[in-house]
């Protein structure tokens, strides 16, 4: 195999948090290596709502950090919180200084909108729910002309190099068939979520784990895989990915109804349509599967003024031939956001020396079993920031390589098999007899085509699921309706194909 040597970071991914941590990085060079054109086939893009932060008068960071502690079902870690809380309102302004549009008051604040489990109107928002695509814009704009980072468009994940100590130093890529190594000091995976591995998700259908699965494979610790969020308002229109409806919606009014025109969320929760993600998500998963359908009717709450405050969703909208401003928008859960993802510390360095990780594909700890609405951008920035800048202070090490695991490709027959039984048996409701058919199915994957990227993710999120044996967050298991006394994370390793559970 040929090495190609590069004395800096490689970032892995070109989200928010990829493009981040390439920017924090400067002045080392940076080599981003991008699966697609920027902007492109990132989940940061398409984000709706904006981004979470204590910069309203009447909000304070310890607010903010109290409201994602509540949210994630006593799975989050209180520092790490704390600090996304407090460096949440200097990210939003650094982003404002590129050249992001925030919304804005008169008086030059940020506009603030509320979104489901937060005490405060405290999202910072962008053209209404234009949020994702601007702020990539102001970023990629600023990547564009920075001279020390360097963007490889094109080019896919297939595993880590590693010398022989384990001590990571590069990544083996392709494109085209043509598939290369490139070593060096240190690597950052910022290649986001698993919103690909599910039938309906909001999410680009090219995220397929990779970067967990290759991180996973090389020995490194994987936290909570079982959390995926279920957005509980996609689009329902036949549409994979499904567009969203954000729940900015629902935070200025609009309520979540039934084919009948009831309201079902005030009899289930105080908060009724904004109630924590999780329990709405189930709530319109129960009426769908009632037959009595979900809608989300925006008529009095929003009306007329849709298609300047919405304008993303009003085009879904129309595009689906649905007319949100006199009609209700029928809405289904769709996978939306894995909680779980490489362990890292507060710096995204992983357990493994050399790896790092930053944005949905790492575990900060910030959103323990259920992710508070719009602090995903947020995370991002912030320990995207941090772990650009941990990740530029490594220098070459110069070591032999040792074998290392590499990805393999699944036919598009069997990612297809694949989808639909995960959102069949680790979708939102869960029990043993699917989550077992499940591990069956990437058992018999893996022996046929070898250990790709999808297929890890999906066993690692099927094991951790079926060991769960209660309800937490966005893991509810119907086998098992309880909730444990006592809040554990789960925390494995998968080494020669045997999953291994750590001490949490
Ligand atoms: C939304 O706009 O509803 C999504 C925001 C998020 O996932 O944080």
């Amino acid at each position: 195999m040929d090495v190609t040597d590069f004395d800096g970071v490689l970032v892995v991914g070109a989200g928010l948090a990829g493009l981040s941590a390439a920017l924090a990085a400067a002045p080392r060079p940076v080599m981003v290596l991008a699966s697609a054109p920027l902007g492109e086939g990132c989940s940061s893009a398409w984000a709706q709502g904006g981004m979470a932060a204590a910069l309203a008068g009447d909000d304070a960071p310890a607010l903010h950090a109290a409201d994602t502690l509540a949210a994630g079902a006593g799975l989050v870690d209180a520092g790490r919180a704390g600090l996304l809380a407090r460096e949440g309102p200097a990210a939003v302004r650094w982003l404002a200084a590129l050249g992001a549009p925030f919304d804005r008051t008169p008086d030059g604040g940020f506009a603030l909108s509320r979104e489901a489990a937060h005490g405060r109107a405290r999202v910072a928002r962008v053209g209404g729910d234009e949020a994702g695509r601007a702020i990539m814009a102001a970023v990629i704009h600023e990547v564009r002309r920075s001279s020390h980072i360097e963007v490889r468009e094109g080019w896919s994940l297939r595993g880590l190099l590693q010398d022989a100590t384990g001590r990571v130093c590069g990544v083996r890529i392709a494109r085209d068939g043509e598939t290369c190594a490139l070593r060096a000091p240190s690597v950052l995976l910022a290649t986001g979520g698993v919103g690909g591995l599910y039938a309906g998700a909001s999410t680009p259908r090219t995220l397929l784990g990779e970067g967990l699965a290759a991180a996973a494979l090389a020995g490194a610790v994987i936290a909570d895989p079982e959390f995926v969020q279920f957005h509980p308002t996609a689009l329902d229109v036949g549409r994979d990915p499904a567009p969203l409806a954000t729940e900015a919606l629902r935070g200025e009014g609009a309520w979540l109804v039934n084919r009948d025109g009831r309201r079902f969320m005030p009899d289930l929760h105080p908060d009724a349509e904004l109630a924590p993600r999780d329990i709405v998500a189930r709530a319109i998963h129960a009426e769908r599967a009632a037959g009595r359908g979900a809608f989300l009717d925006a008529r009095r709450a929003v009306g007329a003024h849709f298609p300047s405050a919405f304008p993303t969703v009003f085009a879904a909208c129309q595009e689906a031939g649905i007319d949100p401003r006199v009609e209700p928008i029928p809405v289904a859960p769709a996978c939306h956001y894995h909680m779980g993802g490489i362990l890292t510390d507060a710096d995204g360095a992983t357990r493994l020396p050399g790896l790092f990780a930053a944005g949905e594909c790492a575990s900060t700890g910030v959103h323990g079993a259920n992710r508070l609405a719009s602090n995903s951008l947020l995370e991002a920035a912030v320990f995207g920031i941090r772990a650009g800048r941990a990740a530029a202070r490594r220098s070459l090490a110069g070591r032999p390589l040792a074998t290392t695991p590499v990805l393999s490709v699944l036919p598009a027959a069997d990612l297809a098999n694949l989808r639909t039984a995960m959102s069949r048996d680790a979708g939102v409701i869960r029990d043993a007899a699917g989550l077992m058919r499940l591990l069956d199915l990437t058992e018999a994957l893996t022996r046929a085509h070898g250990p790709s990227g999808p297929l890890v993710a999906a066993r690692l999120t099927a094991a951790c699921a079926l060991e769960r044996r209660e309800i937490r967050g966005a893991h509810y298991r119907s086998d098992h309706p309880e909730t444990a006394a006592e809040a554990r994370r789960t925390l494995v390793t998968l080494e020669a194909g045997t999953l291994s559970r750590m001490a949490a």
